[in-house]
């Protein structure tokens, strides 16, 4: 397995969609490119098909709770390619709704971090992840909410400032 970071250009967007279970049902060409896979291989596969074993669950229950309660949200993430390599985003996602106000599916844009972002994230990700390690995704979402207090902010408050 190669363990390469992949990067891409900063005026680029990678783009995906899914239904309300988080299956891909849309990637633009740059999403199915830095995956990897080819489209077929993509389409109605769980979103987590590209989770990276270092990203803290953490934060995917953050995701889909506010993604499920109709709101947006900005995270990073870093992404596993089919080869085992690997790429970090900076994602909103967002839900889309139907004309009844129901969500009828998700959708995100990511854009290329900046680097300054990641030297905060990168050892926050590696602590909450330790943590559930050891102590399970309440003892991370419980270390989360603790820097967030610390500091005075919410999470879209401290995500958006790096
Ligand atoms: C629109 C949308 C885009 C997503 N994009 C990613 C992604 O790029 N990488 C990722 O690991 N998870 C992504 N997720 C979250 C996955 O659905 C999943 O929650 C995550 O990979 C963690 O896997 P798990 O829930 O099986 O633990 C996305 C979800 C949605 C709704």
């Amino acid at each position: 397995m190669s363990n390469q970071e992949l990067t891409f250009g900063e005026e680029e967007f990678i783009v995906s969609k899914t239904d309300l279970n988080g299956k891909i049902t849309y990637g633009n060409s740059l999403f199915i490119e830095m995956s990897g896979y080819d489209e077929l291989s993509l389409l109605d596969k769980p979103h987590n098909i590209l989770r990276h074993e270092d990203m803290p669950s953490v934060v995917f229950k953050l995701l889909w709770s506010r993604i499920k309660e109709g709101k947006e949200i900005f995270a990073y993430v870093k992404n596993k390619t089919k080869n085992g390599d690997f790429y970090w985003v900076f994602a909103h996602v967002t839900p889309s709704f139907d004309t009844d106000r129901k969500i009828s599916n998700y959708h995100s844009v990511r854009r290329k971090p900046t680097q300054k972002a990641l030297d905060v994230i990168k050892p926050l990700y590696a602590t909450l992840l330790q943590k559930e390690k050891t102590g399970g995704i309440n003892v991370s979402e419980a270390a989360l909410n603790q820097l967030l207090k610390e500091k005075g902010v919410s999470y879209d408050e401290f995500i958006l400032s790096l």
